[in-house]
This record gives structure tokens, C-alpha cells and sequence, in this order.
């Protein structure tokens, strides 16, 4: 699959976190500490860099990310706030809130960040490290907590070590996570609503608002099998594993097969990746029936074909 790469351990000294700044706004995969477990970070506005954290952590499938800002300044430049959110904002951030948000027109946030969606998960954290890091490389910085898919996420820079040694580009070691747990994650698609548990107490929250927190169970049941309404699908039907556009057909190629549009014309599955869903939306505008060139089951291939499927699953409307 993807070939070793060396990972530089870094300290907390002033001049590593500029190191690591300087490493994200490149591209670069680095993972650092938060007061909730570490983080995988990476340049949210860079397609490319976005796709290599799902190749690192060997996700099998394209989950949306929190995009981590320094200040709430930064975080309305990217979101709407209603008034709910901005409460939640004004008593819990800096700290382990995520606020699941409408995201403004042109952003440049990568559609991988959002899962093609139009809501984005933000969050500022409180550690001096992390705001350290989010200052020096001046965008912001997707970042899943910094383990293996499927394996516990990490608490130490050697947990991150363990799990992504030889995959990832530096990892700043600034001893265990105080909180321990991940960030409790609100969304307001029908009012406040609790999508995970986390750091910050519920009954905190709820005390805030005045009011109790909805949970997703009680909301709208999803639309299709395994689809998060944030999600993006797109309305056209679509085929997959298509050598060939059939009459009326949108055909988008990987490889040799070139298509209307080419996910990668190398057959790249890191490009490929990095392309799904800005390629889909634009297929989706044509509003012609969608074919999808086969792409190959290894790899970033394996989350490719993943959300290819749910696109192409059949829908009860
Ligand atoms: O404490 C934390 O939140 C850590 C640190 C690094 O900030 N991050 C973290 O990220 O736990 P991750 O990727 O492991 O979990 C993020 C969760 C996922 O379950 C994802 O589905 C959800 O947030 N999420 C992200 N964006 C979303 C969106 N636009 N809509 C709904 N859920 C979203
Ligand atoms: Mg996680």
C-alpha cells in the first residue's frame, strides 16, 4: 500500500510547535495533543493533505472531521451561528465542544473535511499546544483523534507513536491528554442535539441552554441504509463499476477509463480520494444518470468504494 515514511518526534519548545505549523500549512500529516486525546492534523483546505489522513488511519470509510480553529473569529469565517450555538460557544470554548454548523459559501474547506455535506464540525480547543499549533499554521486543521480506524483513540504522543509510526509526518509529544475522552459533539439540524457524549457533562450543557438536548433517535430517521444526513448523496442514480457511459450517461473515470470527469487520470487512489466529492457534485449538476469507473479494493480504495456504494444504494423516495 502507501510506502513508509519517516516520522519526526517533536518536543513542545516553541520552535517545534512553529515546526509543526509550518508542516500543516505545507500539507503535512502532524498529530498533536489537545486536552481531549491527540489529533491527526492536516491543512483542512487541502484536498490532497485531507485524503492522507484517511490513508494513515486506514479509515474504510469517508466520516466528516472537526476542523479545529484557534479563535472564535476564525470559527464564524467558516459557519453560521444560531443562537444555541453561539451560547454554547460563548461558556464552553475554548475546550472539548465540537458544534456541528451550516457552512458559509466558498470556505475552501475540502469537501472531504465535510463528507461532501454542507454542515461542518468545529471546535476550538483550549490546549496552550494545540493553540499554539492552530496559530502558527494559520488555517485550519482537520483533525480525527490520531489512531488506527477501529483502534481506541489516543491519549500519549507514544499511543500515536504505536498506532501510526511510518505513516504520518511528525507528532508533537507534549505529554498525556488531561480530559482523556473525546470532545462532546452538538448539532442543530432540529434543534440542539447530542450526537456524541463526550468531555464536556451534558447536564453543563443543557444548564447553559436552559432547556434539554435532543437525541439523534428522536430526530428524522435517515434517509438511506447507513446515511448520515450530513452526508452527501447525490440525487442522480448511480452505477458502479461501469467500463463504459451507457446512452444519457455522466461517466466518471479512474485510470484508463477516462470518463466526463476522472477521479485520476494515474490511478491514483490518494488523488482519487482527494477528488471523490468535488468529482460527484459535479456529475450530480449535470443531472444525468451517474456510471462510476471501478475502482480497485485496496487501500484508500477500500473508503472510495464504500461511499460509492452508499451513493449508488437504493433510496426509498
Ligand atoms: O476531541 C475530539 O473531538 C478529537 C480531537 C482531536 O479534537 N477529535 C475526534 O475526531 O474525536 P473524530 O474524527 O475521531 O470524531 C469526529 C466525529 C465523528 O464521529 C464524525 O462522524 C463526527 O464527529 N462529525 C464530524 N463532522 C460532522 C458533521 N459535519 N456532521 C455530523 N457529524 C460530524
Ligand atoms: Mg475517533
Amino acid at each position: 500500500m502507501t510506502d513508509s515514511i519517516e516520522t519526526t518526534k517533536l518536543g513542545a519548545s516553541a520552535a517545534d510547535i512553529a515546526e509543526a505549523g509550518q508542516r500543516l500549512a505545507g500539507g503535512e500529516l502532524v498529530a498533536f495533543p489537545t486536552e481531549t486525546v491527540y489529533g491527526l492534523g492536516a491543512d483542512a483546505t487541502n484536498d490532497h493533505a485531507v485524503a492522507r489522513i484517511f490513508e494513515a488511519k486506514g479509515r474504510p470509510s469517508f466520516n466528516p472531521l472537526i476542523a479545529h480553529v484557534p479563535n472564535l473569529a476564525s470559527a464564524e469565517m467558516l459557519c453560521t451561528f444560531n443562537e444555541d450555538a453561539r451560547r454554547l460557544a460563548d461558556a464552553f470554548w475554548p475546550g472539548a465542544l465540537t458544534l456541528v454548523l451550516p457552512l458559509k459559501p466558498n470556505t475552501q474547506i475540502s469537501s472531504l473535511v465535510t463528507a461532501g455535506g454542507n454542515s461542518l464540525a468545529l471546535r476550538i480547543p483550549e490546549s496552550t499546544t494545540a493553540q499554539g499549533i492552530l496559530q502558527a499554521a494559520g488555517k485550519p486543521i482537520a483533525a480525527p483523534s490520531a489512531n488506527p480506524s477501529g483502534r481506541i483513540s489516543a491519549t500519549t504522543a507514544a499511543h500515536v507513536f504505536a498506532g501510526l509510526n511510518g505513516r504520518i509526518d511528525a507528532i508533537i509529544d507534549d505529554g498525556p491528554c488531561p480530559v482523556g475522552v473525546e470532545s462532546t459533539i452538538i448539532g442543530f439540524d432540529n434543534g440542539a442535539t447530542l450526537l456524541r457524549a463526550g468531555g464536556i457533562p451534558v447536564e453543563a450543557l443543557e444548564s447553559c441552554l436552559g432547556k434539554v438536548l435532543q437525541t439523534p433517535e428522536k430526530n428524522a430517521p435517515l434517509s438511506s441504509p447507513g446515511q448520515l444526513a450530513s452526508h452527501y448523496a447525490p440525487n442522480a442514480r448511480v452505477r458502479l463499476n461501469a467500463t463504459e457511459a451507457r446512452t444519457g450517461e455522466f461517466l466518471i473515470g479512474f485510470g484508463d477509463i477516462a470518463g466526463d470527469e476522472t477521479l485520476s487520470a494515474t490511478a491514483n487512489l490518494l488523488e482519487a480520494a482527494a477528488n471523490l466529492f468535488r468529482v460527484l457534485h459535479i456529475a450530480d449538476a449535470v443531472g444525468k444518470p451517474i456510471a462510476v469507473a471501478p475502482i480497485p479494493h485496496t487501500g484508500l480504495g477500500l473508503a472510495i468504494n464504500d461511499r460509492l456504494n452508499r451513493a449508488a444504494a437504493p433510496r426509498d423516495s
